[in-house]
């Protein structure tokens, strides 16, 4: 949420520079692809069509990466459709999209669709669509973009739940079965800096790894937006306050300290088998601040026996870091400095300065016009598991492996929203939320 929504201004990453540096990652991917392609009119469109973007969730993120994706052809993108729950959010968006991208902002005031069907309405009108609302959302958005046969980039996280991970997963196959394109929010993925840095170490440069840790601590995101009494239901204070709701978000294990577990699983080529943790609500206690924890510590091991120790912190006035480390057998490295010390010597990535936000659409952008295997889908759902299983292993106090956060059953968004909906968690008299208790045995069966 801290990490930059803006297209940058000093963007180094040019068209040019994207080719040349990305053809061969692309092709290799295209070409270990086993799976046969099948054809669909919207999976890839012929460099020079013009793609039609659409845009579902149209808040901060949402209108980065719209522009974003604009931005990798002045010519070739025109954003054509917008939708959100609500319509003050689409109308300041469109302003602001219009403003940066004038021309390519061709959204008709009946293709501005309101409410919680607007998400199939822009998928119809659209060759690519991005899904940047609150994640609980996402695996219904996904599933349904893939039905309709259209390409997708997909913020993180992908879910907050182990029923939405698995869905996620099943639907990524079938993507991939339409030759649909499929991209995720994890930009970290597309900084040169991260793949130079993350290859060296994949190849030896500091032996065998040893072990890794994982920090986004800092002082949190934005207080609650809409302050009790002004809202129309419960169900739309929620919305307008979704970080602070597990339905919606997943706590903020899942919606930013994703990025650091990610890239240690990018790193070790696997993810976590076990993770054990502890955390709670210390100084953000306050019941505005819904349900979700302020701090998590959760030491996650790999397949080899190697761990992950991490930490998620949204509390002011303390140690700050929002970064990932790795200690080797021959030396050690700053992954998020790109730095590397090693017994042969030190290393860092000298490259230009580079928006990963922006850096991200062009391989998704080119896939989809050259008809490359393309989908991120899969670490996206298993990083964000990666998460679920910290989250798990927090508010239970319990060892919690893989397949137990996988095979969960315990869906913490519903099937169906209606403005009618109850959320699923609710205050009390007093305005106080459940909170989950550690060791407790009737919340261990809420959670996992
Ligand atoms: N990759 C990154 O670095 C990064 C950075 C920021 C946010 N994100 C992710 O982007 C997503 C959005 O975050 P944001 O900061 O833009 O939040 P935001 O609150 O600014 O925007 C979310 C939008 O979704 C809308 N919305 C809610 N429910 C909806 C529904 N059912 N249908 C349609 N619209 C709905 C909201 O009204 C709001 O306009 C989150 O998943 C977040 O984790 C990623």
């Amino acid at each position: 949420m801290n990490e930059s929504n803006k297209t940058s201004k000093q963007d180094p990453v040019t068209r040019r520079e994207f080719v040349g540096t990305t053809s061969k990652t692309a092709a290799a991917a295209a070409a270990v692809s086993a799976l046969p392609i099948e054809r669909f009119a919207h999976a890839q469109s012929s460099p020079g069509d013009t793609i039609k973007l659409g845009l579902v969730g149209c808040g901060g993120r949402g209108t980065g990466a719209a522009a974003q994706n604009m931005t990798t052809s002045a010519e070739g993108v025109r954003l054509v459709a917008m939708g959100d729950a609500f319509r003050d959010k689409i109308d300041k968006s469109y302003d602001n999209l219009k403003k940066q991208k004038n021309k390519q902002v061709q959204v008709k005031e009946d293709k501005k669709f309101v409410g919680f069907d607007a998400y199939k309405k822009v998928i119809a009108e659209s060759d690519l669509v991005i899904l940047a609302t609150p994640p609980g959302f996402r695996p219904y958005m996904f599933e349904e973009a893939v039905k309709q046969g259209k390409n997708v980039f997909m913020e993180k996280p992908v879910a907050v739940d182990g029923p939405g991970v698995r869905k996620v997963l099943e639907v990524a196959k079938i993507a991939d079965k339409k030759g649909l394109k499929v991209g995720v929010g994890l930009q970290r993925h597309h900084h040169p800096g991260y793949k130079d840095t993350i290859k060296r170490l994949q190849d030896g440069a500091i032996g065998d790894l040893v072990s890794m840790r994982a920090y986004w601590n800092s002082g949190g995101v934005w207080d609650p937006r809409l302050e009790r009494g002004k809202e129309k239901s419960e169900l739309e204070y929620q919305l307008r306050n979704w970080y602070y709701y597990n339905w919606l978000c997943g706590d903020h294990i899942t919606e930013q300290h994703i990025h650091n577990l990610d890239v240690i699983n990018w790193l070790k080529d696997g993810f976590p088998v076990l993770a054990r943790g502890m955390g709670g609500r210390q100084v953000r206690a306050d019941k505005k601040y819904g349900e979700i924890f302020d701090h998590h510590a959760v030491e996650y091991q790999y397949e080899d026996g190697t761990w992950m120790f991490s930490q998620c912190r949204h509390i002011r006035g303390c140690w700050n870091s929002v970064s990932e480390h790795v200690q080797g057998s021959k030396g050690r490295s700053d992954i998020n400095r790109f730095t590397i010390f090693g017994e042969d010597g030190n290393w860092r990535h000298r490259g230009k300065r580079v928006n990963a936000h922006q850096a991200e659409h062009y391989p998704l952008v080119d896939a989809i016009r050259n008809n490359k295997a393309y989908n991120e889908a899969y670490y996206g759902a298993k990083s964000t598991l990666t998460s679920i299983m910290g989250r798990m292993a927090t508010y239970t106090g319990q060892p919690i492996t893989f397949e137990q956060a996988l095979d969960s059953k315990i869906q913490l968004m519903p099937d169906k929203i209606t403005w009618k909906t109850v959320p699923p968690t609710t205050p009390n008299e007093q305005g106080e939320y459940p909170i989950p208790v550690p060791g407790d045995k009737m919340w261990a069966r809420k959670v996992v």
